[in-house]
């Protein structure tokens, strides 16, 4: 691999032991991937944060990495955690499991993450033609797809090891040459946001692995191309689907696939068998989940001023609570939360419920707007999951259809 004079220096150990055995894994880790160079990151986004996904080992790995004294280089971001260790009855369970939670997120802290969120674009959007190393699936695509980055889909490791040195492997949807859609999908035109998701999640049993050109959500709203890409990310391994008019230089890159790319469809019959308008099949204890990728500013006040707007304070919510879940980033009023407790609401901020285990906590059965949750969360946290456009959930949630 060709490499500059300062990163000849860092592998030389000019610099320190530490900093050589990093660049000796990145060197090692690109060369086994193809890549001829490194390339400088603008920003890193790192996961494996979960103490359910990483255990002990993770915890241990990331905490001699803070406790020798390195920091991240460029601005950093993490992933959320595992959620909460108390469970609706208020007890406490996995008090080492949450004291190593505390390690991992404490020594995240230290190497220098601000800000923990499975949505890093409204932290810092990235630029056109900006080489990043980012992990979860969600944020890739967005970044590749809709601001026309450029990263690969990262492992939390090697995002650590970015983060310090500032670099990364030139290969996969960093080069050109591999941002070229291969196949032509074309999808039924959403008009509601869990469609989009659901049209999402469909194209990814069907294009698992290509980079795919998509027709059909042209001049849709953000939040549908983030619910669809978030979606497609948990279904398919690719990191960029180009989107047509939305993605910078669609055209170009769309047109091998136009020429003559597999073509592959998604029908509006495929995406409604996804989708619940009623909740007559729940039973037990019932969580609602908003938020997964995590909720913008603006999309959490609308949500809490909705509620707030139509739930009187201590209404009984019987079996049910409402998860609205955003970034450590956000700040949320004392007051605020407060008020939402009361009528069965909490705003998770910084956490992840799909690597909690929610069926510790004793939930029984999700409903949620995402998915990506509909697809992780059975295996993951133990609980049944239906998908419900957000507007019908928050219906459903405050008693104003069954
Ligand atoms: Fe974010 Fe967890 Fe969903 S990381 S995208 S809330 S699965």
């Amino acid at each position: 691999m060709f490499l500059s004079k300062y990163e000849e220096k860092v592998l030389s150990g000019y610099f320190g032991d530490k900093l050589a055995k990093l660049m000796k894994t990145l060197v090692k880790v690109g060369e086994s991937l193809g890549a001829r160079e490194l390339v400088e990151v603008r920003h890193v986004h790192v996961s494996g944060v979960s103490i359910f996904n990483i255990g002990v080992s993770g915890a241990e790995f990331i905490r001699d990495l803070a406790d020798s004294g390195l920091k991240f280089s460029v601005f950093t971001t993490a992933n959320p955690y595992s959620v909460t260790y108390t469970d609706y009855l208020g007890r406490e369970f996995g008090r080492e499991l949450k004291e190593l939670q505390d390690v991992v997120v404490s020594s995240l802290i230290k190497l220098g993450v601000n800000t923990f969120t499975c949505a890093p674009y409204y932290v810092r959007r990235p630029n056109k033609g900006e080489h990043l190393a980012w992990a979860e699936s969600n944020a890739v695509l967005y970044a590749n797809s809709l601001a026309g980055a450029r990263t690969n889909r990262e492992g939390g490791p090697l995002t650590l090891i970015a983060g310090i040195l500032g670099r990364t492997y030139k290969a996969g949807v960093h080069l050109d040459e591999n941002r070229q859609a291969s196949v032509y999908a074309v999808i039924h035109r959403p008009s509601r946001v869990a469609e989009a998701a659901a049209a999402g999640y469909l194209l990814g049993v069907k294009v698992p692995t290509q980079v795919p050109y998509v027709r059909g959500l042209g001049g849709l709203p953000e939040e549908y191309l983030r619910a669809f890409l978030a979606a497609y990310g948990a279904t398919s391994n690719s990191p960029l689907a180009v989107i047509e008019g939305i993605t910078p230089d669609y055209e170009r890159l769309g047109r091998k696939a136009l020429e003559g790319g597999e073509k592959v469809g998604v029908d509006l019959s495929e995406v409604l068998s996804l989708l619940r308008k009623s909740a007559e099949e729940v039973t037990g204890r019932v969580l609602y989940v908003v938020g997964c990728p995590h909720l913008s500013t603006r999309e959490l006040e609308y949500l809490v001023s909705r509620i707030l707007g139509k739930l009187p304070e201590g209404v009984e919510m019987g079996n049910k609570e409402l998860w609205l879940v955003t970034g450590t980033y956000v700040k949320v009023p004392k007051e605020l939360e407060g008020k939402l407790s009361k009528r069965g609401v909490k705003v998770v901020r910084g956490a992840c419920p799909v690597v909690s285990r929610l069926s510790a906590l004793g939930v029984d059965y999700v409903i949620t707007d995402s998915a990506k949750a509909l697809h992780y969360l059975p295996k993951l946290a133990g609980v049944k999951v239906l998908l419900m456009d957000r507007g019908d959930l928050i219906k459903h949630f405050m008693g104003e259809v069954k």
